[in-house]
């Protein structure tokens, strides 16, 4: 059976305050049993919310491949895990577009979390313009191979993939549970092809992408939609709340 989750990806928000209240509030929700909440802190605010969190996991926003050495204003995947620190976003649209990343440096960072045991969170996701022309579906396809499909079935298990399509981060607008579960049953089929049905029925597919208490429950009540990676729903308890709640609902359901 396939974890169920739902994950708070903070960005660059909030005051060190702000973030340890919220850490708070988060951790003192209702969460069944069937259900995993990670949140994404700021990276200076991940050890204070560690300290703070007792069953809610708590994951960096981004991390470097190399162990240690010169690379300033980085931090290692290595120093997460000596920190306590259980999981790391990879591939985020923000990471691609505004500071360059590419598949292939996604694929070492990828490599080096399984190296030091912190789960990856992989987001592929496709911009507007590739969802108008039609060729979403290969596009998405495209960043996988590159990036998450050299793996062990293995190593590969231990990988929580979320799609975020570009046009839906942010804006309000979300995908319709149509074209989530297109995307979705999409992906799934290609883990399949690479690592047999059973990987690809127990692997995590999240959504993310405007994702917020109005729209959770249709969403994550689709086959293949596995949680939710939460952007600006995920910074105020009550709407969080909310998210988590629709999880739970829906799996139990
Ligand atoms: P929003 O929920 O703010 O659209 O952000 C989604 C996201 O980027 C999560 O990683």
């Amino acid at each position: 059976m396939r974890s169920k989750i739902v994950a708070g990806n903070w960005k660059m928000n909030l005051s060190q305050q702000e973030a340890k209240a919220l850490c708070k509030e988060v951790n003192n929700m209702n969460i069944g049993s069937e259900i995993e909440v990670y949140i994404f802190p700021p990276m200076l605010y991940v050890s204070d919310c560690k300290a703070i969190s007792t069953h809610v996991k708590v994951g960096a926003q981004n991390a470097y491949p190399k162990d240690t050495g010169a690379f300033t204003g980085e931090v290692s995947m290595w120093q997460l895990k000596e920190a306590g620190i259980e999981a790391v976003l990879i591939g985020h649209s923000e990471r691609r577009e505004y500071f360059n990343e590419d598949n292939a440096l996604l694929k070492q960072k990828l490599d080096a979390a399984l190296a030091h045991g912190i789960k990856p969170f992989f987001c592929c996701g496709e911009p507007l313009e590739i969802r108008q022309n039609g060729t979403f579906l290969e596009y998405v396809k495209k960043q996988l191979v590159e990036s998450v499909f050299h793996l062990s079935a293995e190593d590969f298990s231990k990988v929580v993939l979320a799609y975020e399509p570009i046009w839906a981060i942010g804006t309000g607008q979300t995908a319709s549970t149509e074209q989530a579960e297109e995307m979705h049953a999409a992906i799934r089929s290609w883990i399949e092809e690479q690592y047999g049905k059973e990987i690809a029925e127990n692997s995590s597919v999240l959504y993310g992408g405007s994702c917020n208490p109005g729209n959770a429950q249709a969403l994550f009540a689709c086959e293949n939609v596995d949680g939710g990676l939460i952007g600006g729903a995920s910074l105020k308890a009550a709407d969080f709340s909310v998210l988590v709640a629709e999880g739970t609902w829906t799996i139990l359901n």
